[in-house]
């Protein structure tokens, strides 16, 4: 599987400050708080090895305690590295460098993944979730959170003509340079594309306003949006849904040789710190713990 000429562009946070910038101290305690509300409700119970893509610094994966182990997948080596020094390099977890476009691994090697603030960067959301698919077994869960356009927000600027973009459009809206909103038809009919089953769907994030999170205490305004996600209004800013992989596939979850090549798809032989593509010679870095599949050695 030779690497396509033109692959979709990727949303580079590399050496990003998006930890400290977005989230520490920034008054987003609410923003998280009903992200892990979502998560709690619409995780399996249990499982064998989840797949958390675009799992930036970590922010969610002590979430994940259910699962015999977890691999964190992102673009960004910088966001990895905070990942692992927050989480340890016991081998539970395994960070991955990597596009979300050309996953390096094997064939239904997962039992779950979430993808949480990352589909909102994807140009090509039908690409994404076909490689998705690929790794999960038949059965497996995926817990998909997006953007959502047709919120209440958007609804009324667009009805005061305060913007020009209908929030009822099926498209999706890029707002900033990849940066994009979708329509819950839209990321339905994505999903089923691409061979999952979406179970539930849950309105996340009502109470985005900065003067009501100044107001009103986190714990408060959490428990409301927590009520607010059982009612189906799809009309918040955020969407979880909960999605089970369709159709026949392979099942390796039993092997603990995950990686291939992203570019031929070869199972690949480790020499030392680096992992080898018999075929194309081309060589895969593991950098203190990180592997890393951005590009290979010789490029
Ligand atoms: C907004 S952050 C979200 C991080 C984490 N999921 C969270 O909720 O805190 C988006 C992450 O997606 C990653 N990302 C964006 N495009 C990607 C791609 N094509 N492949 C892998 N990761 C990607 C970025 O590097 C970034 O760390």
């Amino acid at each position: 599987m030779p690497r396509p000429e033109s692959r979709p562009p990727i949303c580079d946070y590399e050496g990003s400050t998006y930890r400290s910038d977005f989230w520490e101290g920034k008054g987003r305690g609410y923003e998280d708080r009903v992200e892990r509300i979502a998560l709690r409700r619409l995780l399996p119970k249990q499982g064998r090895r989840l797949l958390e893509l675009g799992a930036g610094f970590g922010r969610l994966t002590s979430e994940y305690d259910a699962f015999d182990q977890v691999v964190l997948v992102d673009y960004s080596l910088s966001q990895l590295r905070y990942a692992q020094d927050k989480l340890g390099t016991s081998g539970r977890y395994i960070y991955v460098a990597a596009d979300a476009y050309q996953l390096p691994f094997r064939a239904g090697v997962f039992d779950a993944a979430t993808v949480v603030r990352v589909i909102h960067h994807i140009a090509d959301v039908g690409a994404a979730l076909r490689e998705l698919r690929r790794v999960l077994v038949p059965s497996a869960a995926l817990i998909l959170e997006y953007a959502n356009k047709r919120n209440l927000k958007a609804l009324y600027r667009y009805s005061r003509g305060q913007q020009t973009w209908n929030p009822h459009d099926l498209q999706p809206v890029e707002f900033v340079e990849l940066n994009f909103d979708f329509h819950p038809a839209y990321m339905r009919q994505q999903l089923r594309d691409a061979g999952f089953t979406t179970r539930r769907s849950v309105p996340v994030s009502f109470f985005r306003l900065p003067g009501l999170k100044e107001r009103v205490p986190t714990p408060i305004l959490a428990g409301l949006d927590g009520l607010l996600q059982l009612t189906g209004l799809h009309y918040a800013p955020s969407v979880f849904t909960q999605n089970v992989a369709v159709g026949t596939s392979p099942n390796n979850l039993e092997t603990s040789a995950l990686f291939v090549c992203p570019e031929t798809g070869e199972e690949l032989k480790q020499q030392g710190t680096t992992l080898l593509c018999p075929s194309t010679g081309r060589r895969w870095a593991i950098r203190d713990g990180i592997y890393d599949f951005k590009a290979p050695l010789d490029e």
